[in-house]
């Protein structure tokens, strides 16, 4: 009974005697120490570490102070010995591996008790690579799959979160083993897709919960929404004036891909189609009298902006009067009409001279 009890107590002075972290982390591919401390007044005679996992053992790596330190044939280049030969008997793996993962044990042989060992396991962690990738099929107004963002090979498993400001948005994860132990997380987010999403910042956010705190590494990818596709939106007209004093008309919308334009002019009931397909109409000459029409066109719509043109006979030498009218599609709302003279030079937007009048098509 007493010798039972010396037993126990001496085994619990034993394993008291190597001072180890019971639990360490080290990420795959980066040096790691693994401290190993002996608290001891005996002589050292010897240090050995063995490594065992999925059933295997071995012992790879011994020092003695006349042979320095002696390495398994496996691990010759990538641990070396960092301790003093006396009470430390630290090692440091250069570039740790997946197979690394399971518990390291260093034993130190003692003069005249015989050995004291500590034990630690190692887990071995895998930062993920992430990506995101833009959807392309994001037209408006549905809701669609906006972006895909990936962490490959994490371990333990990564989780994504989005972090998107004011819009509502769900987003679908899935997470698929790899065969060396790692995890591939994918999520995908969906969004209702409107004008207003074209470019808007996403992140994803990818972290490993399972890792304690302190080693936790979280990786953030940022993309612009650039390809939410929207057909042009209002269509505005400016009258400008070019270096030579020519007239011009400059359209401008708003749309996703970029718009392509085509000017006409609507006489007596039938549409001229004129020979501009640029943002701009030129004139060389006075414009003739009517209703100019720009249409703003991409794949995914088309929108139409409307001026009516009307030469007067001005007093005031080189000047243009010129009646506007601009009709907003689709609700033929009169956005704007009035006379005002172009001044050398000067860009005028339409938008800003606003009178309500009905005009007839
Ligand atoms: C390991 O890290 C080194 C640099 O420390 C790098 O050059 C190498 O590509 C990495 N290998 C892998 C498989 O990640
Ligand atoms: C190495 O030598 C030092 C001092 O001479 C001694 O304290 C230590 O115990 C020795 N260690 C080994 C492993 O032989
Ligand atoms: C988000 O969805 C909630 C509930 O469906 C709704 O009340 C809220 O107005 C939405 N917010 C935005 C910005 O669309
Ligand atoms: C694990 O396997 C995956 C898929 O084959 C590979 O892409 C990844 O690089 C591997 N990770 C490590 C740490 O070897
Ligand atoms: C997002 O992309 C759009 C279109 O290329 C650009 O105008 C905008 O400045 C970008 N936003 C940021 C914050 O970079
Ligand atoms: C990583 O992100 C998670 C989730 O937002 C957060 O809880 C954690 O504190 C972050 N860790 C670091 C080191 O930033
Ligand atoms: C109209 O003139 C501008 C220069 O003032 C020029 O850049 C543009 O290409 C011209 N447009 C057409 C359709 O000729």
């Amino acid at each position: 009974m007493s010798a039972l009890l010396r037993v126990s107590l001496l085994l619990q002075v034993v394993s008291c005697q190597v001072r180890v972290n019971t639990e360490d982390y080290a990420w795959y591919n980066s040096s790691k120490i693994l401290k190993c401390q002996a608290d001891t007044g005996e002589e050292i005679k010897q240090i050995t570490w063995e490594w065992q996992g999925g059933g295997a053992k071995m012992t790879f790596l011994t020092y003695r102070n006349d042979t320095g330190s002696i390495l398994q044939k496996s691990y010759e280049n990538r641990v070396k010995f960092k301790g003093d030969g006396n009470k430390d008997g630290s090692i440091e793996i250069l570039n740790v591996a997946l197979a690394d993962e399971g518990i390291f044990k260093c034993v130190f042989t003692t003069y005249p008790s015989g050995t004291i060992e500590g034990e630690i396991q190692l887990h071995v962690l895998v930062l993920p690579i992430v990506t995101q990738e833009l959807k392309q099929d994001v037209t408006t107004p549905c809701y669609n799959l906006v972006a895909e963002c990936l962490a490959s090979s994490a371990k333990p498993s990564a989780e994504i979160l989005w972090i998107i400001y004011g819009i509502n948005y769900t987003s679908e994860e899935k997470t698929f083993p790899n065969s060396n132990g790692t995890l591939n997380t994918q999520s995908q987010l969906y969004m209702t897709s409107s004008p207003g999403l074209y470019g808007l910042l996403i992140q994803c956010l990818v972290f490993q919960p399972k890792i304690p705190v302190e080693y936790q590494k979280n990786i953030t990818v940022t993309k612009n929404l650039t390809n939410i596709q929207f057909p042009p939106q209002m269509v505005e007209i400016e009258v400008l004036k070019n270096d030579k004093e020519a007239l011009q008309l400059l359209c401008k919308s708003d749309g996703n891909p970029r718009p392509k334009y085509n000017w006409k002019r609507r006489n007596k009931e039938k549409s001229v189609l004129l020979h501009s397909s640029s943002e701009t109409l030129n004139f060389t000459a006075a414009p003739d009298d009517g209703l100019y029409i720009c249409e703003a066109e991409n794949n995914v719509g088309v929108n139409r902006g409307y001026i009516y043109m009307h030469p007067l006979k001005s007093s005031s030498r080189q000047r243009y009067g010129l009646l506007y009218c601009i009709i907003s599609v689709g609700f033929f709302v009169i956005l704007s009409m009035s006379y005002f003279i172009i001044s050398r030079n000067r860009r005028i937007k339409i938008q800003e001279k606003i009178v309500a009048l009905y005009c007839r098509k």
